[in-house]
């Protein structure tokens, strides 16, 4: 594996090795280390969990961390993201971790440059490292994911989350069902994932992902006063949820808005869980590209 961009790319059998690394590393808390590699996180996007989820799975693994800030970098002179990744291939990191708002920025990246690109989330597009930390989250509890009933509710349309994982899980053969208001809805994702009336998909659902409604991507749009109750998951809603079932979101959570105060802790909450498999996903998908 060169590059980390997308998991569409990502033959059957190379996704089953990384969630199956992923969860070695998650078995065996003291991984043995690489040998020196250089590596720089690059976030032009707000980030908590994937930026200081990706810093620890490299500190695990032991590669050293260039610092990249940037705001304080020559980016704020006007640099573009080719010139800084070329920048940093000159002076010799291997890896260059990059978010960035725009869709595919690695597209001009890849054939250009020698450092392994990991996509850390790009616009609307993709999230590959978090789909894979989603799907160890589930192969931990149900052990697979074949005729799972999986429901992914909420801000679809801008949900670079809603986007890998409805192609993986399709892939790896679960039912999954799309939710969420009428003006977020995805016609290209409803090709693999039928929507359903969210109180149903509730019911049946051995999974509910639910996703943040992502403001920072419409323009104003108001939302509606009772949002939890319409097309949240409310307490009163997660109660119809089958006894086995998990509540799943890749956070920052909107507490009361896309998902009750209450359920982000709840015992069927897996959201921490997420979080911990995070550094077994990316330590397993930086492991793969370094070896
Ligand atoms: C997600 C993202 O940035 O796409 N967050 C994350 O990486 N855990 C989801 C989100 O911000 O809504």
């Amino acid at each position: 594996m060169k590059h980390m961009l997308t998991l569409q790319h990502v033959r059957n059998e190379e996704l089953w090795e990384l969630i199956l690394r992923a969860d070695e590393f998650a078995k065996n808390k003291h991984p043995l280390q690489t040998p020196q590699h250089f590596v720089a996180n690059l976030f032009f996007e707000a980030s908590t969990r994937t930026k200081c989820s990706f810093e620890v799975a490299e500190r695990k693994l032991g590669l050293s961390i260039i610092p990249f800030e940037a705001s304080t970098s020559s980016v704020e002179k006007g640099e573009s993201l080719y010139d800084t990744v070329k920048t940093l291939e000159a002076i010799g990191v291997d890896l260059v971790v990059i978010r960035h708002p725009r869709e595919q920025f690695y597209a001009p990246l890849m054939e250009q440059t020698s450092c392994a690109l990991v996509n850390a989330g790009d616009g609307c597009g993709d999230h590959p490292t978090q789909s894979l930390l989603d799907l160890l989250t589930i192969y931990q509890e149900f052990g697979g994911f074949k005729d799972l009933n999986i429901v992914i509710a909420g801000d679809i349309r801008h949900s670079r989350v809603a986007r890998s994982n409805v192609q993986m899980l399709h892939r790896l053969g679960a039912k999954v069902m799309l939710s969420g208001p009428e003006r977020w809805r995805d016609t290209m994702l409803e090709q693999s994932a039928p929507y359903r009336s969210f109180s149903q998909a509730v019911r049946e659902a051995d999974v509910v992902m639910m996703l943040r409604v992502q403001k920072e991507r419409h323009d104003n749009q108001l939302l509606e006063t009772n949002y939890l109750e319409q097309h949240g998951l409310s307490e009163e809603r997660a109660a119809t949820m089958k006894p086995t079932a998990i509540v799943m979101h890749p956070a920052p959570v909107n507490r009361g808005i896309e998902l009750a105060d209450a359920l982000v802790e709840a015992p069927n909450s897996r959201i921490f869980k997420q979080m911990e498999n995070g550094v077994y996903a990316r330590m397993a998908v930086i492991r793969s590209i370094l070896e």
